[in-house]
This record gives C-alpha cells, structure tokens and sequence, in this order.
C-alpha cells in the first residue's frame, strides 16, 4: 500500500484551489437515480470515495462518465432505468454514504435492499433516523441478515419528520426520498450544512421543490418526476480548513482560492485568536504566520455553523506545536481520537479523557512512521510531519486518497517537502 513520506521544516508559500466537496459530490451523484435524464456535475472532485460510489451506481443501472470539459472535472450520470435495486455488503460497507441510495432507489422504483453500512471506524454510527425518516414517508421497512428491504409499490407519501437530534445523513437522505413523494413533506430539526443548500440546488435544478436548506426547517413539496440538470458541486470547506491548518502549522503564507467565503468561519476565529494572520477574500482566505508561535485556544465541535468535527484532528495537530495547554472536545462522534497516540509518536504531549482531549503544546515535533485511522485524522499527521524534524512516513493512506484530491501536489506546489511512495499493489478501497 502507498505511504506519503514529508520531510519537515519548510514554510508554504503559494495558493491552493480547493476542489469540490466530497460530502456533497456523493449525495449529488445519489439524486442521480432519481430521475431518467442525464444529471451533470461539474466541480467535481476525483476521489477514492466518488469512484467508489459510481461503482455502485453502474451496478444500480446509471452510465456515469467522467470526463474534463471546460468547466474543468465533471461527471455525467444518467440512469434511464434502475436496472437493480441491490447495493449489496461488499459495496456498501466500504463507504457509509453509499447507504444514501436507499431512499432514491424507492423514490423511483418502489423497492430496494441495501446492505447496512460500515464507513470511517469513528464510534458506532447508526443509520436509526435514517429509517425513520424512510419509514415516515411510507415504506415499508424489513432488516434481514444485514440488509434493509425497503418497500412502497404506490409510491412514498409526504409526512412530518422530526429528528430527535440533528443528523446530516439523515436529513440529505430524507430530502432525496421526498423529493417524489406524494404531497408535501416538512423535515424538523434539519441539519443546516452547506452541503443540504448543495444539495437543494440541485435537486430543485431537476424541477424538485424544496425550500429551506441551511435551516432547522425544510418544506419538500414532492412532484410526479424530476428532469436532468447541470449542477456545480459547492466547494470542500473541509478541505479548505485543512489547507488553513497546515499554512497556519508550517508558516508562510497561502492563498486558498476556489471556494466560498462564510464556510469555515468557526476555524478562521479560531486560528486569529489563536494568532496566525487571516484575511478573507472574495473567493477564500489568505492564511499567513511568519514564524512567531501560536497561542493554545479550546475548540468544541458542533454542528454547523459550529466547530466541523471534520476539522478537530487537523486542529488538534496544530495545538501540538501551540504556546501553553489547548482543550479539545468532541461532541458529535464519539471514538474520534484514534490520531492522538499517532500524534504522540511524533512528540506530541496529549491525553484524552471521554469525550475531551488536552495537547499541551511542545517545542519540536520530531518525524516518526506513523499510520492513518481515518480520513480526517490520515491529514492531521500530515500536517504535523509539516513541522516535525526529520521524516514522517504515514502510511495506510488510502483513508486519505478517500477524501483529499491530489493533496502531495497541492501541498508540493507552496514548497511542502511532501512525497508518495508506491506500494506493492494499489490501496483496496
Ligand atoms: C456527515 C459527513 C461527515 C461529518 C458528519 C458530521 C458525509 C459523507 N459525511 O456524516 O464527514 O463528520 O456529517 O458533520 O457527509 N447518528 C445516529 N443515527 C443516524 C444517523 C446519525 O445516531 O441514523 C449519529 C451519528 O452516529 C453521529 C451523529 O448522529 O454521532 C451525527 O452524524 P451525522 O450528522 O449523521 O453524520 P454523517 O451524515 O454520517
């Protein structure tokens, strides 16, 4: 499997565009079932997890052709007809958004059968509120052997759905089920992510009618059929905040371009209060830090406009090297600490306790081998072997290759000492 070797030390200087959300791009591709004319996604980043997810959208009966126009990466996907309701365990456990099918697939076609998912190893991640809301709308739902079959041979009907707590999956995939219900569907306790405003956009663009993404609320007025669109997936804020953190880690000064001001504005607050310099711009930031330490400051994750939990690894690496003592607390997932005794090898001073961890900042970082967890957390000893002295190797980074594009060229491109160095076979997704 392939590794990424950094030496550290060197300043980053340059800009980075950011590619387009791989959060959104997934469930983008999802809505590609729901209709029979060609949906055309352009921004689209090239990932592990949207080659992936394509997979098993050719298995379910959609042609989805990648190709770079001149609106730069994009993806076409068009399903005439669902040739097979069946995402089965092998596909699905490898990327839990894939489970995200389910409520297009009965959408459309009245049935399907999907494999309970696996995903990213951080906490026990149940899919409870996605049934739920699929249940609510009408179908009929069974859980065999590990496969939920779900049923509505008339068709799903418009209900109220109400979250006991706010979930992101959830309520993209309670959007995409309603978007053809009959009647008017109203989603309380909504997640408000940029990406459900991605996610509305397009759907609407395909003649859907849903008000209110970005807003605990969201009104669906389902229609008979959706039509194709073209649609430009939004930029990866989390990607974006993790170019932020590496600039503000290493120092110097990086122009990230391509995105959206207002998207990762709880991490810009902290990275100023934490002393690095941020400017925004009209389409990103400039980070900047010329070679003075950073302050420690606490961080909690939350839902958005909140802390991006996606962030907290990233973030805490960058406290590792910080003046004084920095609280870290993580509130959405629990188990989201796996990178801390990998942060450790390379000199970090941490420990965690439940929910809560505590870096007290060190002088010198030095390089180690270490191994990635996770996606977010593979990029958090990324961005320490920035500053560690010596070699860092990391290795399984396939779990990065998931969810960051092209990321030792955009890091090599600002002056980052950052190689892959090829395995024996290539990394099984
Ligand atoms: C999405 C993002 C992920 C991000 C997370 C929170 C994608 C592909 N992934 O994940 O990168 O970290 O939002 O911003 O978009 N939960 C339940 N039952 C459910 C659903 C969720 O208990 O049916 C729990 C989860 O275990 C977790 C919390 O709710 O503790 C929030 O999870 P959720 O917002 O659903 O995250 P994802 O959509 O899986």
């Amino acid at each position: 499997m392939d590794r990424i070797a950094i030496i550290g030390g060197a300043q980053l200087n340059g800009t980075i565009p950011v590619s387009g959300a791989k959060n959104s791009a997934i469930k983008l591709m999802a809505a590609s079932l729901l209709t029979d004319e060609p949906l055309r996604l352009t921004n689209m980043p090239r990932l592990a997890d949207t080659r992936f997810l394509g997979k098993l959208l050719t298995r379910l009966g959609v042609q989805v052709t990648e190709s770079d126009g001149p609106d730069g990466q994009q993806t076409l996907l068009h399903a005439p007809e669902i040739t097979s309701g069946f995402a089965p365990y092998d596909l699905v456990r490898q990327m839990r958004a894939s489970f995200n099918v389910l409520g297009p697939l009965v959408a459309r076609s009245g049935q399907a059968k999907v494999s309970l998912p696996g995903g990213c190893t951080i906490g026990a991640r149940p899919v409870d509120l996605h049934l739920q809301a699929i249940e609510a709308l009408g179908a009929k739902i069974d859980l065999h052997e590990g496969y939920v079959y779900a049923q509505a041979p008339r068709g799903l009907k418009g209900a109220e759905i109400t979250f006991p707590f706010v979930s992101v999956g959830a309520t993209e995939h309670a959007m995409l089920a309603a978007v053809l219900a009959d009647g008017v569907s109203v989603i309380h306790n909504a997640a408000c992510e940029p990406e459900l405003v991605d996610l509305q956009e397009c759907l609407n663009a395909m003649g859907a009618k849903v008000e209110g993404a970005g807003t605990p609320t969201v009104t669906i007025t389902g229609v008979p059929r959706l039509h194709g669109a073209t649609h430009a997936v939004i930029p990866d804020r989390i990607e974006m905040g993790t170019y932020a953190v590496a600039a503000a880690m290493a120092g110097g000064e990086v122009r990230l371009s391509n995105a959206r001001p207002g998207l990762i504005d709880a991490l810009l607050d902290k990275l100023k209060e934490a002393g690095a310099g941020v400017e925004e711009t009209a389409d990103g930031c400039i980070i900047r830090r010329d070679g003075q330490r950073l302050n420690a400051v606490d961080i909690e994750t939350a839902p958005f406009p909140g802390f991006a939990t996606d962030l907290q690894a990233q973030f805490m690496a960058l406290m590792t090297t910080a003046k004084g003592e920095s609280r870290i607390r993580e509130t959405i997932f629990e188990n989201r600490f796996m990178h801390a005794p990998e942060l450790m090898r390379l000199g970090a001073d941490i420990s965690v306790s439940g929910g809560e961890a505590r870096v007290r900042g060190v002088d010198q970082l030095e390089g180690a081998e270490v191994m990635a967890t996770d996606l977010r957390a593979s990029v958090s000893l990324v961005i320490a072997g920035l500053v560690a002295r010596g070699e860092t190797t990391v290795s399984r980074i396939y779990h990065l290759d998931r969810g960051f594009e092209r990321l030792e060229e955009k890091l090599g491109a600002c002056g980052a000492q950052v190689r892959r160095i090829k395995g024996d076979g290539e990394a099984e997704l």
